[in-house]
């Protein structure tokens, strides 16, 4: 397959590269870049372990595909920490218990991310519609719901 050029902003630094147009975004940032915070469940859509935002939109990044990202940004879970202080939903995370094996969690984070990005004070309602495509097999959601409520200012 033919490569191609793409050019797009990740975590803030301007990134420009050649890349087979099959390759997904997911595959890109884990394999290519080497961030692997960004997780694989399904590879299909269905988990949203590897929830990444594009243009501040919550997306899976299984399904993006890598010219799709041409002139985008994308921040992935890497960036959620800035100077050694972790964001407030991380901290919450913490607090709240809402982690057990982690596998899941930087696509809540992430999807979380995006909601208070677009609704800084979501509701309880918000918050559940906003995680609904996020999948976690060990917590009950219970916590990770009150994580993100905690988040809230
Ligand atoms: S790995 Fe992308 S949604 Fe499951
Ligand atoms: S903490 Fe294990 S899948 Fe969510």
């Amino acid at each position: 397959m033919k490569k191609m050029k793409i050019q797009f902003m990740l975590n803030e630094k301007s990134v420009s590269m050649d890349i087979d147009p099959e390759t997904t975004l997911l595959a890109l940032l884990r394999e290519e870049l080497f961030l692997t915070g960004t997780k694989e469940g399904c590879g299909s859509g269905e988990c949203g372990a590897c929830t990444v935002l594009m243009d501040g939109v919550a997306v899976n990044s299984c399904l993006v595909l890598a010219p799709q990202i041409n002139g985008t940004e994308i921040i992935t879970i890497e960036a959620l920490e800035t100077d050694g202080k972790l964001d407030q939903l991380q901290q919450s995370f913490i607090e709240h218990h809402a982690v057990q094996c982690g596998f899941c969690t930087p696509g809540m984070l992430m999807s979380a991310k995006a909601l208070l990005l677009k609704n800084p004070r979501p509701t309880q309602e918000e918050i559940r519609i906003a995680l609904s495509g996020n999948l976690c097999r060990c917590t009950g959601y219970q916590n990770i719901i009150a994580a993100v409520e905690g988040a809230v200012d």
